[in-house]
């Protein structure tokens, strides 16, 4: 399996608070069967600011843990990047890691706040989508406003967007609202990727095969297969799995 959202640099965002707790949890990730993991930490300003070089940093001190514990993972990076309206000048300036590529498109792992979809969201995606970028809205099942109105989700498709879930949502480990909608939409096929976004060894680690045997019940072998195979090969296709951001 590949997860593509995932907090596991050390010291870098409120994820894996330093090297061991790095460690342990690329311990977990690969003997849950995860055999590529991107590492997305937050690009969120006056909270989290990350940029290219802080991530590097990080990666590199995360892939000497896997070469010196020979732990059968591949690491690369990028960031789940929250929206701010910083996000289009750092764009501009070429500031922002992406996932992947999308149908040709750059992919966007963008976090919406936690509480609403911000009035103007459509706008920046359509200048987005002017700059051949797709975002991939991260976990909508944590959104309060979607948890209410899953119908929120509607022009978010319209304008072409892709949708991350987050395994512990699904699993339930985030409480009752969350699996909830994670299990509505999931029966609507709205989501392309299933990812782990694991921060910590306690509240949330990596999880993704029971996950992803849960989701094959709700669905079918062949969509959960996709959300955590098929999909995340071909966004990472041109990631480069050795190098840097
Ligand atoms: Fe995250």
């Amino acid at each position: 399996m590949i997860d593509l959202h995932s907090h596991i640099l050390p010291n870098i965002d409120d994820g894996a608070a330093d090297e061991s707790e790095t460690l342990a949890l690329l311990r977990l990730a690969a003997a849950d069967g995860i055999r590529q993991m991107v590492a997305t930490p937050h690009i969120n300003p006056g909270y989290f600011d990350n940029n290219k070089l802080t991530i590097n940093t990080a990666l590199a001190s995360a892939r000497a843990l896997i070469h010196q514990h020979q732990i059968p993972l591949q690491l690369a990076a990028a960031a789940e990047v929250r929206l701010t309206e910083q996000l289009i000048p750092a764009i501009e300036q070429q500031q922002m890691p992406f996932l992947g590529l999308w149908q040709s498109q750059r992919v966007l792992l963008l976090e919406l706040p936690h509480s609403h979809v911000p009035a103007g969201t459509d706008k920046l995606l359509k200048w987005l989508g002017r700059q051949q970028i797709i975002a991939m809205i991260a976990h909508p099942e944590r959104n309060r406003d979607i948890q209410t109105n899953p119908a929120l989700l509607q022009s978010l498709k319209n304008a072409g967007c892709l949708f991350q879930l987050t395994a512990s949502s699904l699993l339930g480990d985030l409480g009752d609202r969350h699996q909830q909608c994670a299990e509505f939409l999931v029966r609507q096929r709205i989501y392309q990727v299933m990812a782990t976004d694991c921060h910590n060894l306690q509240r949330r680690p990596p999880k993704l095969r029971l996950a992803r045997q849960t989701l094959a019940q709700l669905t079918d072998d062949d969509y959960a297969e996709a959300l955590v195979c098929g999909h995340p090969a071909q966004i990472t296709a041109t990631l480069d799995f050795g190098g840097e951001l």
